[in-house]
């Protein structure tokens, strides 16, 4: 009996990186997932075909976020694959799916921040409004933030500012739907590695870098957000509402002693 048997959930960006190991875990758990995805068909089959074969239960949800009509298509197809297997209704909501960019304030152009801002914040808070008629009492939110808004790179300032709105989402949401039981937190991982840091990963020098100022020496894996986030949809995180909660393994504390 799994903690999560018998519960839906709906991680947007679940095909890959963070999201799928999010998906991987609520499935695991017992939850039907919709693994949402913008484009990339075959990761977004390998996702659902490795939940099926350890035992879970799973289908693919096309939308491209940014996109005219996203939200309207993410919805038709949750409730289509959810009436497929027998399911309805919503009981964890993750808003994972986001874009990165690398830019300074000098270079940045408004079509690329209102990109940011449609794919990192604007798709989120209508995939909220339009899920909470089907979230359950004593259901889940989890908004997935990042670490850099509390790390300052003058080369992440429109993605910075788009997951800082994010996270402004979580305190009046959680008083909104408090009273239903319903949960709403942020999640904010340092980096953790996916494809969208793959360049960056590729750079011995950047890694060592951020190992070096990480208290627990590493860079993140999937899955140590993913547990995260399964403590916050399980009956465990019950009582976490409106939080803000850093999963980076301690990145840029302060100074570390030198061994
Ligand atoms: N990796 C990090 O170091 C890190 C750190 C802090 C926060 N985060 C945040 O964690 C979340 C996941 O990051 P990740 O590193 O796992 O990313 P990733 O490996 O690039 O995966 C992104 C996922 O989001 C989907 N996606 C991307 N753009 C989309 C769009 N326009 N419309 C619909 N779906 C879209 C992708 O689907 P397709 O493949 O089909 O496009 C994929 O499933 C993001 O919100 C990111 O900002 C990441």
């Amino acid at each position: 009996m799994g903690e999560l048997d018998g519960r839906t959930a709906l991680v947007t960006g679940g095909s890959r990186g963070i999201g799928r190991a999010v998906a991987l875990r609520l499935a695991a758990e017992g939850a039907l997932v919709a693994v949402h995805y913008g484009g990339n068909d075959a990761a977004a089959t390998e996702t659902v075909a490795k939940i099926a074969e350890s035992g879970g239960r799973a289908f693919a949800v096309r939308a491209l976020f940014g996109e005219s009509g996203a939200v309207d298509r993410l919805f038709e197809g949750l409730t289509a694959g959810l009436a497929d297997h027998d399911a309805d209704g919503l009981d964890i909501l993750v808003n994972n799916a986001g874009i990165h960019s690398v830019t300074s304030i000098g270079k940045l152009t408004e079509e690329e921040f209102e990109r940011l801002l449609a794919v990192n914040v604007s798709t989120p808070v209508f995939v909220v409004q339009r899920a909470l008629p089907l979230l359950r009492d004593g259901g889940r939110i989890v908004n997935m933030g990042s670490a850099a808004t509390r790390i300052a790179n003058p080369l992440q300032i429109g993605y910075t500012v788009t997951k800082a709105a994010l996270a402004a989402l979580g305190p009046s949401l959680a008083n909104e739907l408090g009273r239903r039981g319903i949960t709403v937190n942020t999640v904010e991982p340092g980096v953790v590695l996916t494809d969208m840091i793959a360049p960056y990963a590729a750079v011995p020098e950047a890694v060592a870098g951020l190992e070096s100022i990480t208290a627990l020496g590493r860079i993140g894996e999937p899955e140590d957000v993913a547990d995260v986030v399964a403590f916050l949809a399980g009956s465990q995180g019950r009582w976490v509402t409106g939080q803000t909660i850093d999963v980076s393994g301690g990145t840029y504390l302060g100074p570390i002693a030198a061994e």
